[in-house]
């Protein structure tokens, strides 16, 4: 959505490590990045073996019953596949009734992200909604520590879960006999660990959409599905790759659909967040509260645009969860600024209180500039409802594990 020389700047940064890094899922064989011993590069594929094995294993939270894997399954691109975390937006925890306040996204493809940074126009990069960490060892920290995911007290409770699994020895035959002396340079090794997993599994990039053949000349796609792309991209309709780019910035992979920057889009607050009941409660994005990094209003409301991949299956929508339809996603960006009062609440007088889940100070965040929100009351919508169809007919074309004629 950004000016060339934004996208030239992220480009940039993204060229340099996507190669090297597509490379080594390609042969799996590439060091394990700066935590990597001296013996590391051929011990990256049993220490992503490991890691998967760490990824799925449902004992490793306090109590038992919970794996990354839980909010991250592998059959729905690495989302949540709970009934509840469909319903209300949000993943319940390993202790019944306590929830996070944010959309478990989908982690595949993140081997692309680039690390959090600013370019001209802004920020870019990094993972998480509001890209605060800068790795996916970083990120993989995180989960195990927290109360409303899997639990662990401590450090040392999770390490020795890993200490007496039945992969314990694969463990250490990956990092070395001492790996379990010291508790926080084995839990850093474990992080490490997974992100081999993730950096490394084919699973994790797989480039398998009907999109994808169609780019490499081995499919047709429907007529509804070509004029959808057609939509998507137009900056007079849809505008949609103004910020989920169909067009790989360079040739080292196939587009993503993200230019991984951050926008504030206004949407609707989702109540059943049980952060939310407190109404001076906002999640704010880049400038907190769960981010603490930056305090610049300027940042507030503003979230990380994800990629597009794999989308049609990866309900809930939206960093709060506030969607489970798609085709409702696509009907709020061409209505929001038409008909708001189908999206947000009522005030007394019958109108719509708009970006209801951002205080008054940072509404002024909001893009009401870019197409497709800009319009006004009384215009026509950027799409209409066939149109809207046939965008959505083209997200559908993103699903990985396509079977080409
Ligand atoms: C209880 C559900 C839950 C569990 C368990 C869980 N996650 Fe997540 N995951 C989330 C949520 C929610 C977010 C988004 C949080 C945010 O943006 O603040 C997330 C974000 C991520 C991201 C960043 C994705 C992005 O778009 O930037 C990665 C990578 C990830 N998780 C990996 C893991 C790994 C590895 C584990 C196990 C160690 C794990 N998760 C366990 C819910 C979960
Ligand atoms: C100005 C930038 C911008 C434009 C233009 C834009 N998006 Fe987005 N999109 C975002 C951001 C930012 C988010 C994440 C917002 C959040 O979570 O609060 C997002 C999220 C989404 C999501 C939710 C994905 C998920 O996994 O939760 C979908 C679907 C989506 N966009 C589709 C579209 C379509 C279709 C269009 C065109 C009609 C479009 N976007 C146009 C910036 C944009």
């Amino acid at each position: 959505m950004r000016s060339m020389n934004t996208f030239a700047a992220t480009t940039r940064q993204l060229v340099v490590p996507v190669s090297i890094t597509v490379l080594c899922a390609l042969l799996t064989a590439c060091g394990g990045g700066s935590e990597a011993s001296p013996s590391a590069g051929t011990q990256a594929v049993s220490r992503a073996a490991v890691g998967e094995k760490i990824f799925f294993d449902t004992s490793l939270s306090e109590p038992a019953g919970m794996s990354c894997a839980t909010c991250h399954d592998p059959e729905r691109a690495f989302t949540d596949p709970r009934a509840l975390a469909i319903s209300m937006g949000v993943s319940e925890g390993v202790i019944p009734g306590q929830f996070g306040g944010r959309n478990a996204p989908s982690i595949a493809y993140h081997v692309l992200t680039p690390a959090f940074g600013f370019a001209e126009e802004g920020p870019y990069g990094g993972l998480f909604h509001d890209g605060r960490a800068a790795t996916l060892a970083d990120q993989a920290g995180g989960p195990p520590l927290s109360a409303v995911e899997m639990h662990n007290p401590d450090m040392a409770s999770y390490v020795d879960k890993v200490k007496s699994s039945a992969y314990a020895d694969d463990f250490k035959r990956a990092w070395g006999n001492n790996v379990f002396d010291n508790i926080a340079d084995a839990y850093n090794k474990i992080t490490a660990t997974v992100a081999e997993f993730e950096k490394t599994d084919s699973r994790f990039a797989p480039f398998t959409s009907k999109f994808d053949y169609w780019l490499k000349g081995r499919v047709q796609l429907s007529s509804d599905e070509q004029q959808g792309l057609i939509l998507f991209n137009a900056r007079d309709k849809g505008n949609c790759a103004a910020c989920h780019p169909s067009i790989a910035p360079s040739s080292a992979t196939p587009p993503l659909f993200t230019d991984f920057t951050y926008d504030a889009l206004g949407v609707p607050r989702n109540t059943a967040i049980p952060a939310n009941a407190d109404p001076d409660y906002y999640d704010l994005g880049l400038c907190g509260p769960v981010r603490t990094d930056f305090s610049s209003p300027t940042l507030c409301g503003k979230f990380r645009v994800p990629t597009l991949r794999n989308v049609a299956i990866t309900a809930p929508y939206f960093h709060n969860g506030k969607f489970s339809n798609l085709r409702d996603v696509v009907k709020f960006y061409v209505t929001r600024d038409i008909d708001p009062e189908l999206w947000y609440p009522l005030d007394g007088n019958g109108n719509a209180l708009k970006f209801d889940d951002l205080p008054d100070q940072y509404k002024i965040n909001v893009n009401i500039n870019e197409p497709p929100y800009d319009r006004r009351p009384g215009d026509a919508p950027a799409l209409t409802d066939a149109e809207i169809d046939q965008v959505v007919a083209f997200l559908n074309t993103l699903t990985d594990g396509y079977s080409p004629p």
